[in-house]
């Protein structure tokens, strides 16, 4: 039985010494030390041992089988120790590395063609005002001299949320919303969301404009030209030319058309300008003495220009956008570029 015991631990040593990974020094325990492993068998042999030898070979019995776990005690944490000097070894960080970033956001150019317009207009001495999307017809089109069979008003280009309520159509309401509040002088400019039933590739069912306006005495078509060209110098750079082409608007007498030369093709002809060399971008005129008579402004003693451009447009024209649809899908790759 003793050398029995003695042989065992003798194996068992040369096992445990040769083991390398953890999962074996696992099972050698298993095989020696668990309910039914050797040190255990022996164990349960010792019922046919005589009753003297019984206590001595028990001691010895003891004694193996903590010599046993002793042995596998620190074999495992020496395989542990390797372990994790390996993974020190291999796994190290190089903390020279770049990082690898992370994206601010972006503004939308959108609001980064708004805050440019506000800005200059600001420096021109014009605040900002601001209207409801959701609009009374009075507002979007009544005083804004816009007569009930005004096309405008077909239920095929306005939204009508009742009656009497639109989605409005344009920011030009926000002028009669300030004239009603505020008496002369005003100079104020509105940007906004505005709505139109249209949608195709170079409209979309809603956009944004911005308004502008200035009221005071004896205000003419001479300052609208100079506010509207200092505007577009500052706006687009200085030299690109512009020119003021007669219109029709019901609420703005005489009315113009600003057109810049293109910016793609520098006035020579290509496809964005269809060959004329010149760009559309804002509608403007003088103050229709119908308006101010719906905002008890009296035309005798006051003048003024309007004018209002799309948002959408301008910002294609600044930043060399294509296509419109660009604008809404809100594509992180496209949005990122600004
Ligand atoms: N409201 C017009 C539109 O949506 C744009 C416009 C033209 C505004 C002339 C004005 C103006 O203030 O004077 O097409």
């Amino acid at each position: 039985m003793k050398e029995r015991l003695q042989a065992m631990l003798e194996v068992a040593r040369g096992a445990v010494c040769e083991v390398e990974t953890e999962k074996s020094l696992l099972d050698i325990r298993i095989q020696y030390l668990g309910k039914k492993g050797e040190m255990t068998s022996i164990m349960k042999s010792m019922g046919a041992l005589q009753p003297e030898e019984r206590p001595i070979v028990g001691a010895l019995a003891n004694q193996v089988k903590e010599e046993l776990e002793q042995l596998i005690e620190t074999r495992l944490a020496d395989i542990r120790q390797v372990e994790i000097v390996r993974r020190l070894t291999k796994e190290t960080l190089d903390v020279t590395l770049p990082g690898r970033g992370r994206f601010a956001g972006s503004k939308h150019p959108i609001t980064l063609v708004t805050e440019e317009i506000v800005e200059i207009f600001s420096a021109l001495g014009f605040g900002v005002a601001e209207g409801p999307e959701v609009e009374k017809d009075f507002y979007n089109f009544e005083a804004l001299n816009i007569p009930k069979d005004h096309p405008a008003r077909d239920m095929q280009d306005t939204f009508y949320v009742s009656d009497d309520i639109v989605l409005r159509t344009h920011t030009s309401p926000v002028q009669i919303r300030t004239m009603l509040k505020q008496a002369p002088p005003v100079r104020v400019i509105a940007p906004g969301t505005v709505y139109r039933r249209d949608s195709d590739i170079t409209h979309s069912p809603m956009f944004h404009q911005i308004e502008g306006f200035l009221v005071d005495h004896k205000v003419t078509f001479g300052d609208l030209k100079g506010i509207l060209t200092t505007f577009i110098n500052r706006f687009f750079g200085k030299g690109v030319g512009v020119r003021f082409r007669p219109s029709f608007f019901p609420f703005t007498e005489p009315s113009a058309e600003v057109d810049i030369q293109c910016v793609i093709c520098g006035g020579k002809g290509c496809r964005v300008c269809k060959n004329s060399g010149w760009l559309e971008i804002l509608g403007s005129g003088m103050i229709d003495p119908e308006v101010f008579k719906s905002v008890n402004y009296d035309p005798e003693v006051y003048s003024g220009f309007a004018f209002g451009m799309g948002l959408e447009r301008v910002a294609m024209l600044k930043y060399g956008v294509n296509d419109l649809r660009l604008f809404f899908e809100n594509d992180i790759r496209f949005l990122r570029q600004f």
